[in-house]
């Protein structure tokens, strides 16, 4: 059988996604029920980890425990990956022994590569390229707040980073238009926009994104491994800051989403994070179940 990854929103079909979605929102209900459910007995989930990162270990660790088996947390800096051991050994071993891989890395090449090795699911919990996890949960936060995203209009200020080139591929597989204000120079990557065609629209200019819009997102400035660019994007992105007035000029019913952690009065307005219209929190939660949902999909469906 062929073995199932999830290492951007198109490893899943549009059928699949919405499915899953449909599922996570279950497995919350469950949980909040105080429902024990626990299908992955015995079932282990291996976690590379060469960035930080809090929500993406706790919500695989906690949710793995959850479900009923566990998970294992390894960085380069206490295992051979960190004296270079090649990946493709390391894919090879780890996944004799773990039911699933989850790394969160630099280079996308290296998820594919330990992909291409690895006979059991892996799953990308971040790159320099996407993040399909936090989308996940973003989509199940919209269609819990505002219902199906589909034929909506979602603006993305600030960076075209990861996050944003993972919202370009969420408005293929979703059926959203997308508009994208970002910095000259600061575009998303070309291959993601190409692949999306009429679906995104690029800007300069956030109030041009933001005008009618039912989602509007933003994320850090910069990202992890641009540390040394922080200062000098700082001033090129001041501009692009969300704030409630910002977010006058969208829909009525819009929300507002980060993916967290916040650098609260660079990419977002302080008072914005704990608006009515912010949804951060819930979206932090969801990481939880949306990830509970993909596991079992990908472990027992
Ligand atoms: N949003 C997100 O992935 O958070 P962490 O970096 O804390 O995992
Ligand atoms: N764009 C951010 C997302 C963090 C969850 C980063 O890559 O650091």
């Amino acid at each position: 059988m062929t073995v199932r990854h999830f290492l951007s929103l198109m490893d899943l079909s549009q059928t699949e996604l919405n499915t899953l979605l449909k599922r996570a929102v279950e497995l919350k209900a469950l949980q909040r029920q105080g429902v024990i459910y626990e299908p992955l007995k015995n079932r282990v989930l291996g976690m590379i980890f060469e960035k930080a990162s809090t929500r993406t270990r706790v919500s695989f660790e906690a949710g793995m425990i959850q479900l009923g088996g566990q998970a294992i947390f390894l960085s380069p800096r206490d295992t051979q990956l960190g004296r270079g051991e090649p990946i493709e050994d390391s894919a090879r071993v780890l996944s004799r022994m773990c039911d699933a891989i989850m790394i969160r890395t630099f280079a996308h090449e290296t998820l594919d590569t330990f992909a291409s090795h690895s006979q059991v699911p892996v799953i990308n919990g971040l790159s320099d390229d996407l993040h399909p996890c936090q989308l996940l949960a973003d989509m199940q936060t919209f269609m819990e707040h505002r219902g199906n995203i589909q034929g909506k209009t979602v603006a993305w200020v600030g960076d075209g980073n990861n996050m944003c080139n993972t919202f370009i591929q969420a408005a293929v597989q979703f059926d959203f238009q997308l508009r994208i204000a970002c910095p000259k120079g600061y575009e998303p990557d070309a291959r993601f926009v190409a692949q999306a065609g009429d679906r995104v629209l690029i800007t300069q200019d956030p109030a041009e994104a933001v005008a009618g819009a039912h989602l509007v997102n933003t994320d850090v400035w910069a990202s992890m491994g641009q540390e040394d660019e922080a200062d000098a994007r700082v001033k090129r992105f001041t501009p692009y800051q969300v704030t409630p007035a910002m977010l006058d000029q969208a829909d009525d019913s819009v929300i507002f989403m980060h993916c967290l952690p916040a650098h609260r009065g660079e990419e977002v307005s302080a008072e914005l994070m704990d608006d009515p219209r912010s949804v951060v929190w819930d979206q932090a939660e969801n990481r939880l179940h949306a990830q509970k949902a993909l596991v079992e999909f990908l472990l027992i469906d």
